[in-house]
């Protein structure tokens, strides 16, 4: 790479972003001891006995591994400053086993996991760290269920929903279908000051999910785009800040 360019790198918006995103963490430690010493290890060791390995499933899922599940999701609230904002009502979507949700309710928050029960190992751990979960399935052009409140922020991690069909077919939603979802989730689901966190996985090849077609939807829709996170508020003409106190 030219030096020019290594230059320009260092100074981009991200390389700024990230460096304050890991002073804030740095100049904010949470002790995760007490997050920790609140799970019933045994039990925990005792589900992976009960779900087994499916054959074909895939290994990223080792989520009876809590020391680093706990230290990823204390890193995902810290960055939007859920350890120190006020106490908020989150909706995760796609919640997986629980453990961010888990973590947001140890910072104070009210918290509420959606997520398929196509997994029992994520209903059995979204249980043992007692946090409430609504079992339901995200479709392209149809909207959420009703929960019955409004929620200040929601997330959805490393997401899958937007897949159509087998993952090797490589189809996903376009972006009419995002506007869909992000519409839906705007006028039904957030509070007037709420925000949507979609943090995607990178694609197969390690390339951002973002393709210039997505990055330019998302902006579109007042996206404040971070690596591999887009943010949104309410109003498409604002961007939204991560820091929320
Ligand atoms: C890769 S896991 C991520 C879990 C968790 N968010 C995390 O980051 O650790 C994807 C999650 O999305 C859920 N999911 C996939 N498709 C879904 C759909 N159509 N509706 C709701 N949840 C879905 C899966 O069950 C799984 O829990």
């Amino acid at each position: 790479m030219r030096f020019s360019r290594k230059l320009r790198k260092l100074f981009s918006g991200d390389a700024i972003a990230s460096a304050s995103e890991h002073l804030s963490r740095l100049t904010h430690p949470v002790n995760t001891n007490c997050l920790l010493d609140d799970i019933d290890w045994l039990q925990f060791k005792d589900l992976r006995h009960k779900y087994p390995y499916r054959p074909g499933s895939p290994q990223i899922n080792r989520f009876e591994d809590i020391v680093y599940w706990i230290d990823i999701n204390v890193e995902r609230a810290q960055d939007l400053w859920l350890d120190r904002a006020p106490p908020l009502r989150l909706l995760d979507l796609g919640s997986g086993a629980g453990y961010f949700l888990y973590v947001c309710k140890h910072f104070g928050h009210d918290v509420l996991g959606f997520d398929t029960d196509i997994e029992p190992l994520f209903g059995a751990t979204t249980e043992l760290l007692g946090v409430p979960r609504i079992v339901g399935r995200i479709e392209r052009l149809t909207p959420l269920p009703e929960f019955g409140r409004k929620f200040d922020l929601v997330t959805a991690h490393r997401i899958c929903f937007h897949r159509v069909g087998k993952v090797r077919e490589g189809v996903e939603w376009s972006p009419a279908d995002w506007e869909f979802f992000v519409n839906d989730i705007r006028t039904r689901l957030l509070t007037p000051n709420g925000r949507l966190l979609l943090d995607f996985n990178p694609r197969p090849d390690g390339s951002s999910f973002f393709s210039p077609e997505l990055r330019a939807f998302f902006v579109s829709q007042g996206a404040r785009i971070f690596r591999s996170k887009a943010l949104l508020g309410m109003d498409p003409k604002v961007r939204p800040r991560f820091k929320q106190i």
